[in-house]
């Protein structure tokens, strides 16, 4: 099995069991301004009638782009389980959904002024290929805006968290660990030009937002306890990891009863250049 194959397996049995644990676990994640990541990457791409998600889960950010007057809408997905979701959200009758992979988009050159990816680009092997996909079904000056994952805010539940899983995937057998998951290079601002700029892309305008999970113990641990790595651990492993990660945010629980609990996000928005002399 290639190292691609691989992945995208992973990624298929692991939302096949979980097929709207992104939307569940960050749905309800606030910018200091008041709006989810979901939100934030609506309003990047205000002024774009025909617009693709890439990697669209269940719907969620379909949905809400799918109260602008107006719009044709479509997404892709690896996964199965979360395509039939998003199929089920009637705000999403009109929109073209598919399942497949970002690497061979099933859509028509230049058809869209717009693509949105949402914690899913930073997933994705074979990432040069999905930039020239992207470049190809994109209208010249069409928009890419992505979110991918910056990380713990630091000193809160999630980073706590992050130091406890550390750990028990440690003592797992090496076998047992989830393969290494997309390009790091999606994750900065360099590596995303270095992959995007080839592909016809101008620079990135990119911006890192703290998102807020903070609340009940139980409402915290439900997000964080999403990570894809906890995919391979058993219950009774799951279980230690909980009980674990109740102690240690005892001492940060605030008289509220809410534990304070957030992540960055970066925000990466480019638009594909003019050609000269077109396509
Ligand atoms: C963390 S989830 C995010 C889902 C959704 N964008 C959201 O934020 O709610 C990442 C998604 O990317 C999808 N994905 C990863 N690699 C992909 C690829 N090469 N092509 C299409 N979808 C992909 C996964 O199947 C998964 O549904």
């Amino acid at each position: 099995m290639t190292t691609t194959t691989a992945q995208e397996a992973f990624l298929r049995a692991f939302h096949a069991e979980h097929p709207a644990v992104t939307t569940q676990a960050f749905g309800r994640g606030l910018s200091p301004d008041g709006r989810s990541s979901y939100e934030i990457l609506c309003d990047r791409v205000a002024g774009s009638r025909r617009v693709l998600d890439l990697g669209c889960g269940d719907g969620l950010l379909l949905e809400l782009l799918a109260g602008g007057e107006g719009r044709q809408l479509a997404g892709i997905d690896l996964s199965a389980h979360s395509m039939a979701l998003a199929r089920r959200r009637p705000a999403l009758r009109g929109a073209q959904l598919e399942e497949g992979r970002a690497q061979e988009l099933p859509f028509a050159d230049d058809g869209f002024d717009a693509c949105v990816s949402h914690m899913a680009l930073m997933l994705m092997s074979e990432v040069e290929q999905v930039a020239a996909e992207v470049a190809r079904v994109l209208a010249p000056g069409g928009v890419l805006a992505c979110v991918v994952g910056g990380g713990a805010v630091g000193g809160e539940a999630y980073d706590r968290f992050l130091g406890l899983l550390r750990r028990t995937i440690e003592e797992m057998p090496a076998s047992r660990r989830i393969p290494a998951l997309g390009d790091r290079r999606t994750r900065s601002r360099e590596g995303l030009d270095e992959v995007l700029g080839p592909a016809g892309f101008a620079p990135v305008e990119w911006e890192t937002v703290p998102i807020d999970l903070s609340g009940p113990a139980q409402d915290v641990w439900a997000a964080v306890s999403t990570l894809y790595d906890l995919g391979p651990l058993d219950g009774a492993n799951v279980e230690r990891l909980r009980e674990a990660f109740f102690s240690e945010v005892r001492d940060m629980t605030t008289p509220e009863g809410l534990v304070p609990c957030g992540f960055k996000i970066h925000v990466a928005t480019t638009r594909l250049r003019e050609r000269a002399g077109g396509r």
